[in-house]
């Protein structure tokens, strides 16, 4: 069946911008693009271009796409650890020129210093963002942020001592612990089996919606993103990736991973989200040569979004 996004539908896509209306923005993209010389140095790839969005305070945004298309590259030049070749971030209006503890990053593989433990490395970033805090107030905070991820226990334990998700969780620790402007995740628990992935999403949407931190993260989950996004950004296939479209989560802010499948919404985003991974990313471009795609204010979608007051509630189900 082609999918491809019809005229109509483009037309009908609500065009209202790459963010959230009516929030302060706290991460703005503007025109990004990024190129790599080739391998003999006399041309460049385009990995992606052109992109534009936005993430709103204390919003939680998800970006999604196939393997390649250049989503570690685009958050590193979000926290200012690679530079972008077209275009600028800006994080709370200030442009990012270089890393900051205002933007605090949780990397795929846990990136602990091995010879620290849970309690120093966690110390370290603290003692960082706050050189004149005495020690006590290190401690505090940092162990108010271990109690937070569920490590109450394991203050003196090294990395080695610890499981894959307790590692995770340290990250997860470490980067909420400096109160970050914005915090970035580049597929945090992409590496964690299934039951370990779960519980942790719970706790990081929990931690979110207690510190109403504002999250930029990237995943290939679908589950996940529903689950914790309230938008989720599509990008295409590389080379030459573009933002497709931005998908707003019209499932209830209370979804918990047991309940969100029960909800009438459910279904049509899933399914949109695989028709996109699955035939729409690949097809962009012929999609979008017949349409009036503008990336600055790339299509936002709301499947299967009626009227809010006719949601049913969620359903408490148990899963194993
Ligand atoms: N330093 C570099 N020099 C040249 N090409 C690079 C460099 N870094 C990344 N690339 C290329 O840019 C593209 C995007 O890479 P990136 O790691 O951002 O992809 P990704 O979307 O994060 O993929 P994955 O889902 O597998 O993590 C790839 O084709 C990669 O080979
Ligand atoms: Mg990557």
């Amino acid at each position: 069946m082609n999918m491809a996004f019809s005229k109509k539908q483009w037309a009908d896509a609500e065009t209202e911008g790459s963010g959230m209306t009516g929030s302060r923005q706290i991460i703005q993209v503007e025109g990004l693009k990024k190129a790599f010389p080739t391998p003999d140095g006399k041309s460049q790839t385009e990995i992606f271009g052109d992109v534009w969005f936005n993430v709103a305070k204390g919003e939680f945004v998800c970006l999604i796409g196939h393997s390649g298309c250049g989503k570690t590259t685009l958050l590193n030049i979000l926290s200012g650890l690679d530079k972008a070749t077209e275009g600028v971030v800006l994080v709370d209006e200030k442009e990012v020129v270089g890393p900051s503890l205002d933007r605090a990053v949780v990397f795929q593989t846990h990136a602990l210093l091995p010879w620290m433990t849970t309690m120093r490395n966690i110390a370290f970033a603290v003692e960082s963002r706050w050189p004149s805090w005495p020690k006590e107030k290190v401690r505090q905070q940092c162990q108010k942020y271990i109690d937070l991820v569920h490590l109450t226990g394991a203050e003196d334990k090294k990395p080695a001592q610890l499981s894959g998700g307790m590692k995770q969780r340290v990250g997860i620790a470490r980067a909420f612990s400096i109160e970050p402007k914005t915090l970035l995740m580049d597929e945090p628990f992409s590496a964690l089996d299934a039951l370990t992935r779960g519980s942790l999403q719970e706790e990081l949407l929990s931690i979110c919606r207690t510190t109403e931190q504002t999250c930029f993260m990237i995943t290939h989950d679908i589950d996940e993103a529903l689950l914790l996004a309230d938008r989720i950004v599509l990008m295409t296939n590389g080379p030459e990736a573009r933002v497709c479209e931005i998908l707003e989560n019209t499932l209830p802010k209370d979804r918990t991973r047991s309940n969100m499948h029960t909800h009438k919404n459910y279904y049509p985003l899933r399914n949109h989200l695989i028709e996109f991974l699955v035939n729409r990313s690949k097809q962009f471009k012929e999609e979008v040569s017949s349409s009036s795609y503008d990336p600055k204010h790339p299509p936002v979608v709301r499947p299967a979004a009626e009227d809010d007051s006719k949601k049913p509630e969620l359903k408490e189900v148990s899963v194993s």
